[in-house]
């Protein structure tokens, strides 16, 4: 095989962000932009002469011609098997599993997840390690530092790879391998649940369920394990197959995003379990007939009832939450005696916990959760745990979370997010709230006082690795929570997110309208970050 080696000069942002580098497809089109940053994370690597890489994406548009790429430059490096989803596509849970059961040395997932995709919106990269999971802060440190000083990059003359045919193939030193990308996934979820009741409760009608695959990478999955092995009626999956654009849609499941399956919901006669997933499947919405459940208090829930769920029978060693997620899992945890832990937002700081048999399972407010049968979050795997739950239950959604709530109360929740902020405005709004948290202990808005407020720091128990400013923490002496801290997925501006959070133990209070539950504490996270002053909003972009 012959390959080349160019110079090249570095790009200066290319610093991983929450989840990967995430830009405009635009962007990673300019010359050698996306050959620099592969380049870069190979040199972050050591001793991966002859090992096994796996690659797939979601599908979105610059995704083949990424694989392409990225194919030559690894054969070039001295990879010596890769292992490919079928026409370049893996949902990052299932290029999780991949990496895992066949012990590959790492992967590279193209993806920016829940954010739109076309020619002039998003595209992402991101490696995961061994353990299937995204490489650690310290990896991408090392990673942002090689790509402001890269100089040349290595390739591979050979030919484009066909995609779409399951095989192997062998150029010289390299094996390739283009797998099914759901027939491992699907076996592995077949071990995890039990699918057998699921799909009497599917037959005998106490289950009739509608998933919404938003034109992304879950049509595929959820088709063959909900509709050909479970038995859901042909058409419960809709918009099932994956497009470069996902129909011009913004694959986030969410009830603002997400609305045609959240109008199905909330109509008369709706089915009784509803779904969603996002652009590379590792998010989940569930959702029952005429109720939205938030993730918080699914992961709650989760906790609560896991060993209903075979793989989990024997129970689980902990759990685990990014911190602006609501407490509601810490109460369930604190009830059956389990460690629970508060990591900063974004997935990879749960791989050590579970690595570590720490936790079993862990999830955030954004619509992710997850247990160690991978290491990144599991969009489908959530649904078909709410699944085998209800099967196990024989309840509607409802009726489990209501239960939930008499048993441990309610943490109201919500999180307004301002899009495409001005950068300095929102560093000022940073800066603004940092210069106050001394003063505001102890100090009081009608029912709330101040009980404490800091910005939150981790040391991660099993290294002992630090990450600090990972977000402003207000919280008061009747439970409740505001958090405030800037996205690092975003590609536009900056993005301002905040958490409300509100707990309430009386029982004859558990029904209340959540934006009218939360109004006041709204209200005093406008006080304390001017967000609609400084920028002269008038409401959040988004609210979930
Ligand atoms: C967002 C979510 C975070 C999640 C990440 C990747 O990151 O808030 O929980 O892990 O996407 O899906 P953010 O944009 O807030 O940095
Ligand atoms: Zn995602």
């Amino acid at each position: 095989m012959q390959t080349k080696t160019y110079n090249t000069t570095p790009y200066d942002d290319q610093k991983p962000g929450t989840s990967g580098l995430r830009k405009k497809v635009k962007v990673f089109q300019q010359p050698r932009y996306l050959e620099n940053f592969v380049q870069s994370i190979f040199n972050s690597l050591d001793d991966f002469q002859g090992k096994t890489l796996v690659l797939g994406g979601d599908g979105r548009y610059f995704n083949r011609q990424a694989i392409q790429i990225i194919i030559k430059m690894a054969a070039a490096n001295g990879f010596g098997e890769l292992i490919i989803g079928q026409g370049g596509l893996l949902s990052t849970p299932a290029a999780s599993n991949i990496i895992r059961k066949y012990q590959a040395f790492g992967g590279i997932v193209l993806s920016a997840s829940h954010n739109p995709g076309g020619p002039d919106e998003d595209f992402g990269i991101k490696y995961n390690v061994s353990n299937g999971g995204p490489a650690p802060e310290k990896f991408t440190d090392a990673l942002y530092l090689n790509t402001k000083t890269i100089s040349s990059y290595q390739i591979a003359e050979i030919d484009d790879v066909d995609l779409d045919s399951v095989g192997e193939l062998s150029i010289d030193h390299l094996k390739i391998r283009i797998i099914d990308s759901v027939a491992d996934y699907a076996e592995l979820m077949a071990k995890i649940f039990d699918f057998e009741l699921i799909k009497q409760s599917i037959a005998a009608g106490l289950i009739n369920l509608r998933f919404d695959a938003m034109h992304a990478i879950t049509g595929p999955y959820a088709k063959h394990i909900l509709e050909d092995v479970l038995g859901a009626e042909t058409g419960s999956v809709f918009n099932a197959v994956p497009l470069e654009d996902f129909g011009g849609g913004h694959p986030d499941p969410n009830m603002a995003h997400a609305h045609e399956l959240t109008k199905i919901m909330f109509a008369d006669n709706a089915p009784t379990f509803g779904a969603a997933s996002d652009g590379d499947g590792d998010r989940n919405m569930i959702m029952g007939a005429n109720i939205f459940v938030t993730p918080s208090d699914s992961l709650a829930i989760m906790a609560a009832n896991a060993r209903s769920i075979p793989a989990y029978a024997k129970g689980i060693s902990g759990v685990a939450r990014s911190m602006p997620t609501s407490q509601a899992v810490d109460r369930v945890a604190a009830a059956l005696n389990l460690p629970c832990y508060e990591t900063p937002t974004g997935w990879k700081f749960f791989g050590n916990l579970l690595d570590a048999d720490k936790i079993t399972l862990c999830g955030e407010e954004s619509f992710g959760s997850g247990s160690n049968h991978v290491r990144e979050k599991d969009g489908l795997w959530a649904v078909l745990f709410w699944l085998n739950l209800i099967a196990r239950k024989r309840q509607p959604v409802a009726d489990i979370v209501h239960e939930h709530w008499q048993k441990y109360g309610r943490d109201i929740y919500c999180r307004h997010d301002y899009e495409a902020v001005d950068l300095d405005i929102a560093n000022d709004i940073v800066d603004h709230l940092r210069r106050q948290l001394s003063r505001l202990p102890g100090k009081s808005w009608g029912d709330y006082i101040v009980k404490y407020a800091d910005e939150f720091s981790y040391t991660d128990p099993v290294d002992n690795s630090v990450s600090a400013n990972q977000g402003i923490r207000i919280g008061f002496s009747n439970g409740s929570r505001i958090v405030f801290r800037l996205s690092g997925t975003g590609t536009v501006g900056a993005t301002l997110r905040i958490y409300i959070e509100k707990y309430e133990r009386d029982i004859t209070q558990l029904d209340q309208d959540s934006g009218q539950a939360l109004a006041e504490l709204v209200e005093i996270a406008e006080l304390l970050c001017e967000v609609k002053k400084r920028t002269g909003r008038t409401e959040p972009d988004v609210i979930t």
